[in-house]
Order: C-alpha cells, then structure tokens, then sequence
C-alpha cells in the first residue's frame, strides 16, 4: 500500500494533552493514556469518526469522558481503533497491553540489556498507545512511569521530573512532565539500573541547565566525549543561529540495542551505545569525531525538528537534511574545514550518487512510500544537507542567518512543509528560489558536461556548461536545475587569475560562484593572456557530477597548485581514479603512470604541506567509489587494479613510506586534534601499505604498535593492517589478543568483528559464516549484524561480489532470517543487492536472483517487501 503526498488532509481531531501511566513489569506493560481530544477547526471532516493508529497492541479498554465505551462503540482492527461517534471535545482514554521483552523490532517500547527504552520516530508511538500517529498532532504530554525500584532505580521520560515517590511491592514512581507540545515520535521512557553523570552549562542569557548522561554502569568512564561536545553544540547553536535551549534539563541515554544512531527525543535524547561511548583506550578518532557530529545533530534537532518540526514525514528533510547541514558545519568550525569538506563530498559522491541513479532513487521530498523508515535516506539527509548548504552558498552566511532566523520565528511550536523553510529563506533575502525549489521535487544526480576554448586574440575563456538530469524511477524530462557553480582560474604558475565577466567594474574576483539555470550556457572571461586550467566546483559547491576533458598534467598541476584544498584532494582523486580504471583488466605487468608516483612521493616527503588534507589525499579512491563510476562493474577486476596500484605505489616509495611512518608516530598526550588525526591516520597508512608488499620492516613495526599503542586508532590500525597482510600467523595472533583484551567491550568487539569481516584475507565467506557463531555475536543487537553482514557487503567488495553468486546468496540468507525479528534492519541490508544495474552481467543476474528469493520468503515485511519489489522493477 502506497501512501502519497498529494493525498495529504489535516488531521480531523486535535490532542492537545496526553496524560500516560506505565505499568512496566517483567512480563509486559500497561500503558494508560488519557487524550484531551478536540475536532481540529481546520479539517473540513466534521463529526467524522476518531482514528488512532495502533501496532501489536492489546487493547484492555476505552473510555469516553470516564465512561466505558460498551463493545459496539469502537472498533478495534489491530492497526486502527475506532470510535464511530465522538462530540466535539472529548477525554478519551485507552488502557492496552503491551511486550517490551518481546518487542525485537526495536520500535516502540521494548527492551535493551536489562533497561526499557523507546523508539518512537517514524511510527512508533503506534506500538505503544492507540494515538494519531502523525508529526502535525502536537500535545503535551505527562508521563508516570512506574517500575520496580531495584530493577530500574532510573526512570526518563521528556520535560521536568515534578512528582516521585514509594509504591507497594517495592516499587516506585517518577512523573515528568513536558511544557512544549510536541508530535509523538519524539515522545521518549527509559527505565534502567543507570549511573548517572552530571555536568552544567550556562546559556548566553544566564540560564543555569543540568545536563545528565546515563550509562551501564560499566561504561561510566565513557561519557566525557559526548558531555563536552554537547557543551560546544549549545555554545555554537547560540553563536551561529542565536538558538538557546529552552528546558531546565538535558539528558543523553546510552543503549546497545539501538537502530539507528540517535533520536532528538525532547530533553531526553538516546543514542546507540556505539554513537556516544568513547575513551581513547576503546574509541577510535573517527568514532570520536563521530560521536562530535552525532552529539551535536541531536541537540541541534532542537530547535531544526522539535521546535518546528515536520507537517508529515515527506518533510523529512526539513528536519534532517537542515540538520545535517548544521551538524557539517559545526565539526568544520570545530576541526579542518576542507577535511570535512572532503568526508562529506566522498560519501554523497560514492553512497548517495549510488542511490540517485538506484531502483529507490526518491527526491530530496518523496511524491510517495510504503514504509516511512526507508526514507532515513541518504538522499533525505546529505543530498538535503547539500540543497540547505547551496542556499547558505546563494544568499551568504547573513542573508542565510536572516532566513534561518525568520523560519525559526515565523513557525516555533509548528508542522510545517520544506516548501515554509525556502519561503522563510526567499522572504528574508528577496531571493527568488523558485527554480531552486526543483532541488526539492526531482530526483537524480545532475550532470554537467563543461567545455571550453580560449580566443587568443581577444584574450576571452569561454566555459559551456550543460546540464542534464537522469530519468528515474517514474520521473522522465526533468527541468533544469539552479545550480551554485564556484570556479577559479589558474595560470600557467600556478596563480589564481581575475575572473572577468563583461559585466565587471573594477577588480574581478579570483573566486567566483557562477549561476546555473539553463540546460546549457555560456561564461566569457575577459582579459586572459594564456589558456588558463579550469579549477570546476570548489567546494563542492553543488551535488552533481562534472565531466571536463582533463588531461593528467592539468590534474597534476591542479594537485599541487589549486589554492582550494578541495579541489586539490579531487584532481590527486581524478587522477588516481583515470590511472586505476585505465589498468582494468589489462595484463599483470602493466605499467602504471609514473607521474602518479611522483605526485605521490612529493605529497609524502613534504612535510610543509597541510598534514590533514595530505593523510586524506593519499587514501586510493575506494571500490565503492569505482563502482559508483562505472556502468557495468566487474569488481574483482576493479579489486585487482586498485590493488596493483596500491602495490606499485608502495614499492617504489617504501623508503618515503618508513620515514613518513616514523615522523608522524606519536610524540606527547594523546589528544583528538586535527593535527593528531592527520598524524595517526599518516602512519597507519603508511602501514597499510607496507603490509601490503610485505615488507619485513613494516611488519615489524606493525607488531610493536599494536602491542605499545596507547589509543585505540593506533591499535586497530596496527590490527587492520596485519589482517589484510598476508602474514597469516601474526593475523590468528593479534586478532586473538585483541579479543581476549576487549572481549567485555560492545563497542571493541564491533570493531573487531568488522575488520574481519570487511577484509578480503580474513572475510572469505567461510570465516564471516564462522563470525555469526561466534558467542560474542548476537542477532538482536543491530551493531553486531552490521559489524559482521554489513561489513561483508559493503566494504569486503571483492568478496561480496564473487563470481559464483556465493555473497549474493549468504546476504539474501541472512536479510530472510532477520525479516522475522527486525524488519528495519533487514531492509537496510538488502541496499547491496539493489544496486544490481550497476554491474556486469554475469553479477546482475545473479544479484537479481538472490532478491527474488527474498521476494518469494513467506511473511515478508511491509519494510523488505518495498525495496525488493522497487529494486526488481528499477
Ligand atoms: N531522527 C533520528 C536522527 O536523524 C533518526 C531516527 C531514525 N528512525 C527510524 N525509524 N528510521 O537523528
Ligand atoms: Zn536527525
């Protein structure tokens, strides 16, 4: 069953307040809620019947106004509760039966190690209570939870804690409640044996607010990371967006069983453990910085989400890809803003381009879906980040901050519609954004093919841009976009050149950002003695792709020249790119383009140049990315290719690969700083790549980091290294070492599963089958099915893709088997296998074959049932 937007109608009832009483006990919960209903004056339904939506629930009674409602006067069809005659304000009140210790989907309320918890966003709250589950009905709500004092000393709900107290049979109460209204997918309980930490901020008009962590006991070391980078989130969203929080308190829960990262809950957000946990024993820097963005998207979500939050979840985007944007642009204020740049640009251009030119491309504001849960999207996320980020780009940062301010004031205490946040944007700059608002309603990723020539004798560059629109899944002859192009010019030293319009006054800038808005249009730069090369999309001011003939020495000279680091990492990515794919199933002893190993032996040895975008130019487009690039992938050739380079590279700088080991290896405290993380990621891939040729030294000096590593980046690096190395009995070592170590740490042995099964020596299929029966692996714990599935088919490539279909089979398998327990993940993981067109016969039909055979299991869910059917249709 397929829901659409245009079908869209207000609510025909109003709640304005729900009042719930939990019951929870070992064997199920009771939930009481009591609904201050009233007939919505905007609905044209009239006196139409109540609908509440409603999910495994068991309904123990209804009440009217105090009054039991007798058999005939509700309907109760499972997913829906109907009350066929209701005046025109009304209390109603629902008592139903609930099984958390049951409850493996993870939506709703259920259990994670021993503590209650929920997950309301999208369609949750249905699992709990009888409610119109539906972000425009916005109440306040008052929650009683009462439990077993022993058991769960700890108990959460939204708001302000405002009543506590003893109850018979050694339980207890807490009621909170919450002043904001607010949908019911950001209602949020937990109930646990939780340590709780306590730390204060201060917000810039003087108001004093608790902020409160609560972990598993053991994890009480764990939670400085994630508290201090909440405190640099509300500091930054009061200086950047003038947005202070607004309750007394704010808490962060951590739970192992979790699907997804985070969720916004108001003033009770909760995080899967792996998104907020760190030391620098058990983390990693990545998860470090992480667990930054994820801190902060959360507590962002306050004002973009809960504030104002979303009309209906087509509006998705409203709340997270404006979220996105602001989360990217706190960790570019808190660490290096062109690394950040890069990490956002590689996974849209390798995960996001995959699912724009897939069977589930969708636009950044769907028309239509079945199941609301596959559209946490990257599409809906970073493609809607990049549409919020081309706006800031247009209107600049105070015209945006004029915009964001109006939409804030214009619609606090809302629903609305992505169409209101470009209107509030349009309004405070008297910018039209009309064509831009295409961004919103057109899927694909835009294509711009660039020519260009140069007219000697007048001195004029001339640049054609056109641009052009993929069909897509039920959308053909797409309109052209208007699209933020930034560009520069180089001479033939390297100089930044003016670019010159005939419009121009006075000085021309040596930056620019052109308009697009035509199909195809033409820029003349004036005054130009030499050909200049084109430096196209800084910034990655735009989610397209660019096409220009460039030769390797323009790449090569870009790479050492462009003054925009951005577009230095993409020429060193181009070249390596045109040098791998040009190698593709070419003999052994092919030879590989000297200049790049030139290129790279400059970028290695020269220690003047900026370390981090260094350590990120030197990592070798990944396989994905190549995947992504070609029309009909043939992955274990791609494999092999990217590998040989890698090999050669390594070869013939394995003396600047020492020295740039031995330079960067720690001096000092450890300490997560731009400089540090370039430092680290240096030496580790320097080992990498030693252990890639064998190199006795490195092995050596990966056996004595593994063993002295003081933080877990240089330890799993030491680890990753030796795994893909082909020295087989330091692997079976270390690998055991580290379990025993970490074997009492979720988060560690995460990790520790995924570097197998991610690895093409160590996760051949055999070895990922003998990870599922590992007794550390779990199949109700969504991190241990993605550390040991996910990894195998999203990152160990060569082996997913094998060409007997045997990756295929074993994912089709095992998204069977989770069906049953966890539809939500079940779905994620099938994404592989939907990205069929994108290879070479011989592995599409076989790709197509194992997604038949999940179509055909018996009781597939509404979540699977959806990307199967659109992925064979696609
Ligand atoms: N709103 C959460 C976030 O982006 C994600 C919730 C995802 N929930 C889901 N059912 N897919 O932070
Ligand atoms: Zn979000």
């Amino acid at each position: 069953q397929t829901i659409y937007l245009r079908d869209y109608r207000v609510p025909a009832y109003l709640v304005d307040t729900v009042d719930l009483r939990f019951e929870l006990f070992e064997d199920g919960a009771r939930v009481h809620s009591t609904l201050a209903v009233r007939r919505n004056p905007e609905s044209d339904a009239g006196a139409a019947p109540l609908e509440l939506d409603g999910d495994s629930l068991v309904l123990e009674s209804v009440a009217l106004n105090g009054q039991a409602l007798a058999e005939g006067a509700f309907e109760d069809r499972g997913d829906k509760l109907i009350v066929a005659s209701v005046p025109e304000q009304f209390d109603l009140t629902v008592v139903t039966w609930i099984e958390p210790q049951n409850n493996t989907r993870l939506e709703g309320l259920y259990k994670s190690s021993g503590m209650f918890c929920t997950q309301c966003e999208a369609e949750g709250f249905r699992c709990i209570t009888f409610f119109p589950d539906r972000p425009d009905v916005m109440s306040r709500f008052r929650t009683r939870i009462e439990a077993d004092r022993s058991a769960y000393p700890v108990l959460l709900s939204n708001g302000n804690d405002v009543e506590r107290g003893e109850l018979a049979d050694g339980r207890h109460f807490v009621t909170w409640e919450d002043p904001f209204p607010k949908p019911c997918y950001l209602f949020a309980l937990v109930a646990g044996d939780l340590v709780e930490k306590r730390d204060a901020y201060t917000t810039g008009s003087g108001r004093e607010i608790d902020l409160r962590m609560y972990v598993e006991p053991r994890n009480a070391e764990k939670c400085d990371h994630a508290m201090d980078s909440l405190k640099r989130s509300m500091r930054w969203d009061e200086e950047v967006y003038g947005r202070e929080y607004d309750l007394d308190i704010f808490m962060i829960v951590a739970v192992d069983d979790f699907n997804m990262g985070a969720m916004e809950n108001k003033g009770l957000n909760i995080f899967n453990s792996s998104c907020v946990l760190a030391s620098q024993d058990t983390a990693t820097d990545l998860a470090f910085q992480r667990i930054e963005a994820i801190v902060a998207h959360e507590y962002f979500h306050n004002w973009s989400g809960n504030r104002v939050t979303c009309r209906d979840w087509f509006q998705l985007s409203l709340k997270e890809g404006f979220t996105v944007f602001r989360d990217s642009q706190f960790s570019s204020d808190m660490g290096s803003p062109t690394v950040k740049r890069i990490e956002d640009a590689t996974l849209l251009r390798t995960a996001q381009f995959a699912e724009d030119g897939g069977p589930m491309a969708h636009p950044v504001r769907p028309a239509s879906y079945m199941e609301i849960s596959n559209f946490y999207t990257l599409t809906i996320y970073e493609k809607g980040a990049e549409v919020v980020r081309m706006i800031h780009t247009l209107l600049g940062p105070e015209l945006f901050r004029k915009g964001s301010d109006l939409y804030f004031q214009r619609h606090d205490g809302q629903a609305v519609t992505t169409d209101d946040f470009v209107k509030a944007m349009e309004d405070a700059s008297g910018r039209d954004l009309s064509q831009f608002r295409l961004w919103y309603e057109q899927a694909g990723t835009p294509v711009l093919n660039v020519s260009d020539d140069f007219d000697a004798d007048q001195g004029v560059y001339r640049l054609t841009i056109a641009q052009a629109i993929p069909d897509t899944p039920g959308q053909t002859g797409k309109k052209p976009q208007h699209i933020p192009f930034a560009l520069g010019l180089l001479g033939s030293k390297g100089e930044s050149l003016p670019l010159r319009l005939a419009a121009d006054q006075g000085d021309a800038p040596t930056d620019r950002v052109l308009e697009l808005t035509q199909a195809e249009e033409t820029f003349e730069f004036h005054g130009l003695a030499e050909r200049p090369v084109p430096s196209l999309l800084r910034q990655f001011s735009a989610p397209v792709r660019v096409h220009y003939p460039w030769t390797r020495e323009q790449l090569l000279f870009l790479m050492s020249h462009d003054p925009d680091g951005f577009n230095r990492w993409d020429a060193g990515q181009r070249l390596a790119v045109d040098v791998i794919q040009s190698l593709i199933g070419t003999p052994k002893d092919t030879a590989v383009d000297s200049r790049l190993v030139t290129a790279y032996r400059h970028l290695i040895s020269d220690s003047s140049l900026d370390q981090a975008l260094v350590a990120k130019m030197l990592q070798l487009p990944s396989e994905a990315y190549l995947i992504e690039l070609s029309d009909s992938a043939d992955v274990p050739a791609i494999h092999d290719a990217r590998e040989r380079v890698l090999k050669h590279l390594a070869i013939a700088l394995r003396n600047e690969l020492v020295a740039c080991y031995r330079r960067n290896l720690e001096s000092g405290a450890y300490a997560v700083t731009p400089d540090q993380i370039a430092r680290r990621s240096l030496s580790n891939t320097a080992l990498a790549w030693l252990l890639q040729i064998n190199d006795e030294e490195g092995r050596e000096l990966a056996l004595r980091q593994f063993r002295s590593a003081d933080n877990m980046t240089d330890r799993l690096g030491a680890l990753r290294a030796l795994v893909n190395s082909d020295y087989e009995d330091d692997r079976a070592q270390v690998l055991e070492a580290f379990y025993e170590r970490f074997r009492d740490d979720p988060q560690v042995v995460e990790q520790w599963f995924s570097v197998q099964a991610a690895s093409d020596r160590a996760g051949q299929l055999p070895q990922i089958r003998a990870l599922l029966e590992h007794s550390a692996f779990d199949w109700k714990n969504p991190n241990k099915v993605r550390s040991v599935i996910g990894a195998f088919a999203g990152q160990n490539l060569a082996a997913f893709h094998h060409p007997d279909g045997s990756g295929y089979d074993f994912l089709a398998e095992q998204v069977c088997r989770l069906d049953d327990s966890n539809p939500q993940i079940a779905a994620r993981l099938v994404t592989p296998l939907t990205r069929w067109k994108k290879f070479a016969p011989a592995y599409s039909e076989r790709m197509k074959a194992a997604l038949e055979r999940i179509r055909d299991k018996t009781g597939l869910s509404r979540d699977v049932y959806e990307v199967v059917h659109k992925s064979l249709a696609g």
